[in-house]
């Protein structure tokens, strides 16, 4: 019927020429079947959804799809019918299961819910955004429905507030690639973010702060900059919408019994000690938490959760429940008095009471809580559903307790990680999760049994905020690794291959960027990796690709130390350097990224009689903090504070190591660095030792040294003047964490990096 002009019939035969495999869709749908012909986008649309679906649904698929009509408009005798229709439930059918049929006369999409009406719509939306140039789509019929129920994302609001217009633009994100769940983490130490009617004090004084730790956590500096910001009740409710239309539940999180100095600053009848309290400048974990003897503690979370549950309607609260030290409950007569006239035999029981109690008034309201992986320790409260992110273990142990559970571990699912070198990326948590890592992550722990898999709900990311300012910096933390998960989640594991992944996501990365979505390219990072040279005093250098085909697409520059170029040029991704230097090095522009840059990879090299020499360890770092083996000491790299899985060796023991400089040097000074992050369980060395010897067999002590206070990167070193070939340095290591200290008790680490000898 329609009206078929000259200009229509050469559109059509040009898009016949597409290949069949042009759409590129995230997450990849589990059935696509390509069907004879093509459909004119050029007739003007008509947006048709049935009676029985919502007008909501209809004006929100109508203000969405009709801007995507292709700029170039035909006379039509009928338009372009694009139909929504909401069949009758089946219970055989997957929740959001859905149709996509693209037809030559029409498009329509079928689901037996306004959600899997939604899914569908994000699919068709993407397949529109492709055809917009050619005017026309190839006939096709998209079965799809996901693997997960549960497809979430986080966003920590605390340690960095973010406004109502960019937290919609989050959800907009999780929609775009079917995600259903937004954590939305309310309530920190550093932050109250949640209007609470009964308690104003909450906001009024708990959602702001003095100032905010700056830089690197082991400086522990802070500006005195007041930061702060919450959301009324009417936000919340409109966020909380916002996110329904797009099918997307709101999961309040509100921390408790710890990370609640925020609330405690507000009202210091609720901490142990009575205060007063503050509302932190820093991140960590922190002693002060709400008192669990005393009722009126109760009172007003209970309180607190019955304005959350008329804000949030959706069937879990999260409750946090996260490293909530006991120091106070040990010394605290209120609590003390609980454990004895509830017959608790220790705190972690006092912590499972908490949360039991407070499940129980949750479940007498017709919900239920989730609670982070440390519910689990006393004793889970009966209807919990357990976050893990301590690892897989804690979802692992619900599971076989038959509790649901949401995989979240550090490993895979934190975005607050590092994604490309360290050494080339804004400071971050720390950890190294790449794309390719997430895209790997399968949910499903190997050593559950097939009758527990049910209670894996699924899996999100999170998204914390400590060294996470801005918006755009969520944007380029959250994206693309979000992408790479939602496909985990959606996708049949069978299907999921990361080489197509990475393919479709590069047509992605225009959209997005088009959307003013700051994503991150640090898929196309390069690496430079250093190693021993052939020659002593030679570093090798390799830079590495992180895609297939790419390593002959390098370009390199090097400076000297005053900033002037020593050489460069292309296409070798191996390069020997035996100076102080700084190399750059990046995938060519030309070749792949049409005009747009890619991220470049720098790394500063320092030469001293050391480097690129013969090491010797007489007994080697622990298997964990291991990457680069004793080279690293003399690699010409001086490890920072940012970068500790991949820069800096770390013991549980003592060390010596010795260098043969080759041959007898005048020299003045030796020295060594270490690390101090005590939060990190990284203590200095007890005391380092430094000799020298021309011989190799007799070593003459230097001097000896001891550093106790400063924290971040500490170098020890002597000076004197000798004529020597071998330096050894005896590190002691500093034994056990002394209480008063994160993971006292346990042996502490020792980190190491980078000998100089001058
Ligand atoms: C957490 O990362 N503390 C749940
Ligand atoms: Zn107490």
């Amino acid at each position: 019927m329609r009206f078929a002009s000259p200009l229509l019939f050469l559109l059509a035969t040009s898009a016949l020429a597409q290949s069949p495999q042009a759409q590129h869709l995230i997450p990849q749908p589990v059935e696509i079947r390509l069907d004879e012909g093509q459909c004119n986008l050029l007739c003007p649309w008509q947006v048709e959804v049935s009676q029985s679906a919502s007008k909501e649904l209809f004006d929100l698929l109508q203000a969405e799809l009709i801007p995507l009509q292709p700029p170039k408009q035909m006379e039509c005798l009928l338009p372009l019918r694009i139909g929504f229709n909401l069949i009758q439930p089946d219970t055989l059918l997957p929740e959001e299961w859905h149709m996509v049929h693209v037809k030559p006369d029409g498009i329509g999409v079928t689901a037996t819910s306004e959600a899997g009406l939604f899914r569908g719509s994000r699919t068709l939306i993407q397949l529109l955004e492709q055809s917009r140039e050619s005017g026309s789509l190839p006939c096709l019929t998209i079965t799809d429905w996901p693997r997960f129920g549960w497809r979430g994302m986080h966003l920590d609001v605390c340690r960095h507030f973010f406004p109502v217009e960019f937290v919609k633009e989050y959800i907009d994100l999780l929609a775009r690639y079917k995600m259903n769940r937004f954590h939305w983490h309310l309530t920190e130490d550093q932050g109250w973010r949640i209007e609470i009617k009964k308690y104003p004090k909450l906001t009024e004084i708990g959602a702001w702060r003095s100032g905010s730790q700056v830089g690197p956590y082991s400086r522990r500096e802070y500006d005195s900059i007041p930061f702060g910001g919450y959301y009324t009740q009417q936000q919340i409710r409109e966020v909380v919408a916002y996110a329904a239309a797009r099918h997307i539940t709101v999961v309040p999180e509100i921390e408790m019994p710890g990370h609640a100095m925020a609330a405690l600053a507000s009202y210091p009848h609720l901490g142990c000690t009575g205060g007063p309290y503050e509302v932190q400048k820093g991140w960590g974990v922190f002693d002060d938490v709400f008192c669990a003897g005393n009722d009126s503690v109760f009172t007003m979370l209970e309180d607190v959760l019955t304005e959350v549950m008329e804000l949030f309607p959706g069937e879990y609260l999260h409750i946090g429940g996260d490293e909530c030290p006991k120091e106070r409950w040990k010394t605290c007569a209120k609590c003390q008095a609980r454990m004895k006239s509830e017959s608790l035999k220790d705190e972690h029981e006092l912590q499972s009471y908490f949360i039991q109690r407070i499940e129980k008034f949750v479940n007498s309201r017709g919900r239920k809580i989730i609670g982070w992986d440390e519910i689990l320790e006393g004793g889970l409260a009966p209807n919990a559903a357990v976050m893990s992110w301590r690892g897989t273990e804690g979802g692992v142990a619900a599971a076989k307790q038959k509790h649901n559970v949401v995989m979240s571990p550090g490993s895979h699912c934190y975005f607050d990680h590092y994604q490309g070198d360290p050494a080339n990326e804004p400071l971050a948590f720390g950890g190294y999760t790449t794309l390719q890592k997430v895209y790997s992550y399968e949910p499903i722990p190997a050593e559950l049994k097939p009758e527990d898999h049910k209670y894996i709900l699924g899996a999100q990311g999170n998204v914390w905020t400590e060294y996470i300012l801005t918006p755009e910096h969520v944007e380029y933390m959250a994206v693309p690794r979000m992408l790479a998960l939602a496909e985990v989640l959606w996708t049949p594991k069978e299907q999921r291959d990361e080489k197509d992944f990475i393919k479709r996501l590069e047509k992605e990365f225009p959209r997005l960027e088009k959307m003013k979505v700051n994503v991150s390219k640090s898929l196309y990072q390069v690496r430079i990796v250093p190693s021993q040279g052939d020659s002593v005093g030679l570093i090798h250098i390799d830079a590495l690709a992180a895609l297939e085909g790419q390593h002959t697409d390098i370009t390199w520059r090097i400076y000297n130390e005053n900033g002037m170029a020593l050489g460069g040029g292309g296409t070798t991704d191996t390069i020997d350097i035996g100076r102080s230097c700084t190399i750059e090095a990046r995938i060519q522009t030309e070749t792949r990224a049409q005009g747009k840059s890619y991220p470049v990879a720098v790394r500063k090299f320092n030469f001293n009689l050391a480097t690129a020499r013969p090491i010797t360890l007489s007994v080697p770092p622990n298997e964990r903090y291991n990457e680069g083996g004793a080279f690293t000491l003399v690699d010409g790299i001086t490890a920072q504070e940012k970068r500790v899985n991949t820069e800096w060796l770390g013991w549980r023991e003592s060390v010596t190591i010795t260098v043969d400089l080759g041959s007898v040097q005048d020299i003045s000074r030796i020295a060594i660095g270490a690390l101090n992050e005590t939060y990190s369980w990284i203590h200095m060395p007890e005391a380092v030792a430094f000799f020298a010897s021309s011989d190799g067999k007799t070593f003459t002590l230097w001097g000896s040294h001891q550093q106790k206070t400063k924290a971040g990167r500490v170098a020890f070193g002597v000076e004197q003047a000798g004529k020597v070939r071998y330096v050894r340095i005896a590190v002691k290591h500093p034994g056990t964490i002394p209480e008063g200290y994160p993971g006292a008790g346990n042996p502490a680490w020792m980190f190491l990096d980078e000998i100089e000898v001058r």
